[in-house]
């Protein structure tokens, strides 16, 4: 007899259209073991529409596969899961982060794909002291000047993957470099980072352009970048943005006379397909690769190319990440969430082995202490995914 596994189930619920990553306000129905303990309401605020409305489906993905794995009970309580579209708009982040907070009284807050939506609800959660999990927005200053004791991350500081470059592409690569980036908080933040390593190792930055976020046609910018005659263009782009410069970079033949290199969002593998060749080559610097040898990482890219039928990307990491977060802390405090100091230690305490290598909080800023690997994009069995070139162990975001 033919027996369905849980996971199976849920993949083919999905594929008859039941909606397991719908988003909008509806408490999810999920296959939960019997518990009487009351449900742990989870508010879940991410992009599901615009530039990176991926990025958000990625993390929401992520995290069902692990609370899958642990059927969807943490410290003896049953997930209630609540879902917003943060539309990429800080306002609206905010307005739908007060109604978690306010009116559906949620125990613990996760999502953030933008830093902007991370600044503007910031207050909020400090002021409301509800416990946050950013797992993506790399808003620097939310673990530094902006930290509060109530906010964790998962993900990285916008300083975390660029800081690193900076010295290896000048050493490795390239000595004179054109940059961009959107005209945003994380553009600036992610190329300052950059430029810091890059002009201290002896790096010359030939010019610096900022497109606005969900630019379609980077024409006149790629026409600047090709003239400046830099060895090196690198970039911090992402979802959308990051398809359309890389495919036009190449469209425009700039790949001809100079390299390809960024934030390892620019050539993730969530834009790698859509990319094509003109990602071939490319450097980055990120906090995971599809490739890395470990067992943990070789178990999340089976079981989540098994469950959704694509290759997993470093947002589906950050979700199942804090997914285990929140299941590990919940099991340090035995399900209780009230008691605000309590529940901020647990998951202080909480460190593992992830998928992208030793996982940790540093305790001084909440911001996760981790690897920062070097890698670029090849064939790999036929397909373009990024091989890791090097490591830095252990990055620690400065915290001020
Ligand atoms: C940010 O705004 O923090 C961000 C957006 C996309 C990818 C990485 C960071």
């Amino acid at each position: 007899m033919h027996s369905i596994s849980r996971r199976s189930f849920l993949k083919a619920a999905a594929a008859a259209g039941t909606g397991l990553v719908a988003a909008g306000c509806i408490p999810r129905r999920k296959k939960q073991e019997p518990t009487a303990e009351a449900p742990l309401k989870l508010g879940v605020l991410l992009p599901y529409s615009r530039v990176y409305a991926v990025l958000g489906q990625s993390i929401t993905k992520g995290m069902e596969l692990y609370f899958d794995s642990i059927g969807w009970v943490v410290g003896g309580r049953p997930i209630e899961w609540l879902t917003e579209d943060t539309e990429l708009d800080p306002q609206v982040g905010l307005r739908k982060a007060r109604k978690f907070i306010e009116h559906d009284r949620v125990d613990l807050l996760t999502g953030l794909v933008s830093t902007g939506v991370a600044y503007a609800v910031r207050d909020l959660v400090h002021a409301t002291e509800t416990v946050l999990l950013i797992a993506n927005a790399g808003a620097n200053k939310l673990t530094r000047l902006e930290k509060s004791p109530y906010i964790f991350r998962t993900s990285f500081s916008n300083w975390q993957p660029n800081h690193p470059m900076g010295a290896w592409l000048y050493h490795q690569v390239a000595q004179n470099v054109f940059v961009s980036a959107p005209d945003n908080e994380a553009g600036h933040e992610m190329i300052d980072a950059f430029k810091e390593t890059f002009q201290a190792a002896g790096g010359l930055v030939l010019g610096e352009i900022y497109p606005p976020l969900g630019t379609s046609d980077y024409g006149q910018y790629l026409a600047e970048i090709g003239k400046s005659g830099a060895a090196a263009s690198y970039s911090f782009f992402s979802g959308s943005d990051a398809v359309r410069f890389v495919k036009q970079f190449g469209g425009y033949g700039l790949s001809k006379h100079m390299l390809l290199a960024g934030t390892g969002f620019l050539l993730e593998e969530d834009v790698l397909p859509a990319q094509g060749a003109a990602a071939e080559g490319g450097y980055s610097g990120l906090h995971w690769a599809l490739t890395l040898d470990n067992p943990e990482n070789r178990r999340f890219t089976e079981e989540y190319k098994q469950m959704y039928g694509k290759e997993a990307d470093v947002f589906a990491v950050q979700g199942y990440d804090t997914a285990r977060v929140i299941a590990e802390a919940l099991k340090l405090t035995g399900g209780e969430t009230q008691n605000k100091k309590r529940l901020i230690d647990a998951i202080s305490a909480v460190r593992f082995n992830s998928p992208r290598g030793p996982f940790e909080f540093d305790p001084e800023t909440h911001n996760v202490v981790q690897n920062i690997y070097i890698r670029q994009v090849a064939s790999v069995n036929g397909a373009l995914h990024n091989q890791v070139l090097d490591m830095v162990e252990k990055v620690r975001d400065p915290g001020v």
